[in-house]
């Protein structure tokens, strides 16, 4: 036998290199809470069915909540030697309680008390997440309060299509956010099972009762199916994935802000507070929040894939391929908590340029289709009205003569339908402000929608 806890059918040490290649406690550690919550949970569960002593079960519970102290105190010391958490864990218990610690382990196996602790980290995590997604809808929304006039070019194909509302173009921004929080809700519901009591992959012959367990880490269900318990990764690869979808709109959103603060645009001006300058341009203002967050949004894609490609060939039930299933999850963690918090607070301090927004859609001719539709309300069918609106335009880009400098006498030559009253219409604001169709641009529109978007970030 060797000395380590599963060396029992062991006669040589393992070689050097299999310790250090095996072991994952450099990162498991980040479980180290969640490990321990789940072993006092587990011998309390053997203490109330009997299968432990009580002066067992109890003298366990307490080296347990001593750890938890220890823990938080930073007094814990974690070796190579004994691989993960798990085995450190027990380890030291162990050597702090005696021999008696070696009844924790009943009825239980790594498999399901790392799928335990596995669960309990992203059921802890996506609470923070929503709480930053809602901070920074909550952004959003005080932003969009205050430019629901604010007109700037709308665009497809990057082209200017027609004017709309910076509220509304914030608010859009804002429905994918939602999204995203329903979506990291939805996720709690797989997080929420779960896997304590599969044991290695069969179940136990101990008279467990995993429903007591389940209610003393705060669970609301069980998994039904032993060998999905300790195998199934799908509530971790629900959490990379959503935040991938997550870490998307952040970096679509962050591409905007980039064009927007450039030389070329100069519809917006981040704060000091986010930029940075060059060691050697002097003039330069540099948006680099926002640059790092879309490139780190390839890092948490690279993290779902990650686990997918791990997770696609692997039988049942558990494989040490799993073990690899923790850090791209640690570290999505880690960057998408500060990436929501930094561009929250990057767009909620940068100053609009509304005057160039504005000025943006007097020249542009995208009052095009206002035309259009000027001519179609007069009873012009909207196809010929829209030829005929582009063959202005290409006069107009010949000459410089925009549609709101043709002369009433010009348009009436169009159709003596046309009255003085098109002027009006091709006033972006106005097109803006039209625009009230459900889900449009119209002043009364966004100011109804954010009405709604407060009542979601409050329910
Ligand atoms: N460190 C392991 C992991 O992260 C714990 C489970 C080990 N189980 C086993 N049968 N070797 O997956």
């Amino acid at each position: 036998s060797t000395e380590k806890l599963w060396g029992g059918r062991f006669t040589q040490q393992a070689a050097h290199w299999v310790d250090e290649f095996g072991a994952s406690i450099s990162f498991d550690q980040e479980l180290a809470d969640e490990d321990l919550q789940g072993s006092l949970a587990h011998v309390k569960m053997l203490k109330k069915t009997e299968i432990l002593p009580a002066e067992d079960a109890d003298q366990i519970v307490a080296g347990l909540e001593s750890l938890v102290q220890q823990l938080h105190d930073g007094k814990l010391k974690f070796s190579v030697e004994n691989e993960d958490i798990h085995l450190n864990l027990e380890k030291i218990l162990t050597d702090q309680i005696g021999p008696v610690a070696g009844k924790l382990h009943t009825a239980r196996s790594r498999n399901d008390q790392v799928a335990t602790d596995f669960h309990l980290y992203v059921k802890n995590q996506i609470p923070q997440v929503v709480k930053e997604l809602k901070h920074l809808q909550q952004v959003l929304v005080d932003l969009a309060q205050d430019n629901v006039e604010t007109i700037m070019p709308g665009y497809t194909h990057l082209q200017h299509a027609q004017p709309i509302s910076y509220a509304h173009y914030l608010l859009a921004y804002f429905e994918m956010f939602q999204r995203d929080v329903e979506r990291f809700e939805f996720n709690m519901k797989h997080a929420d099972i779960l896997p304590l009591g599969a044991a290695a992959l069969a179940g136990t012959t101990f008279p467990i009762d995993r429903e007591f367990s389940a209610q003393e880490l705060g669970f609301s269900d069980v998994y039904h199916n032993s060998l999905d318990a300790v195998s199934d990764r799908d509530f971790a690869l629900e959490f990379l994935s959503n935040s991938s979808i997550m870490m998307m709109h952040l970096s679509r959103f962050c591409e905007e802000v980039i064009l927007w603060c450039s030389f070329e645009f100069n519809y917006l001006e981040l704060s000091d507070k986010y930029s940075t300058g060059s060691s050697i341009m002097p003039q330069k203002k540099n948006p680099d929040m926002a640059e790092l967050i879309r490139g780190k949004s390839g890092r948490v894609i690279g993290n779902l894939m990650g686990l997918l490609t791990v997770m696609k060939s692997l039988p049942l039930a558990y494989n040490k391929d799993l073990q690899e299933d923790k850090e791209g999850v640690f570290d999505t963690v880690k960057t998408i908590l500060p990436s929501l918090k930094i561009f929250g607070e990057m767009i909620g301090t940068a100053s609009i340029h509304k005057e160039k927004m504005e000025e943006a859609t007097q020249n542009d001719f995208s009052n095009a289709t206002e035309l259009a539709d000027y001519l179609a309300s007069k009873g012009i069918p909207f196809r010929q009205a829209h030829e005929i609106v582009g063959e202005l335009v290409l006069k107009g880009l010949q000459t410089g003569k925009r549609l709101q400098d043709i002369t009433l006498e010009e348009y009436k030559q169009i159709s003596p339908l046309i009255e003085e009253d098109v002027y009006h219409d091709l006033e972006s604001k106005v097109a803006v402000e039209r625009r009230n169709s459900l889900g449009g641009t119209g002043f009364a529109q966004i100011k109804k929608n954010l009405v709604r978007a407060q009542n979601l970030i409050d329910a």
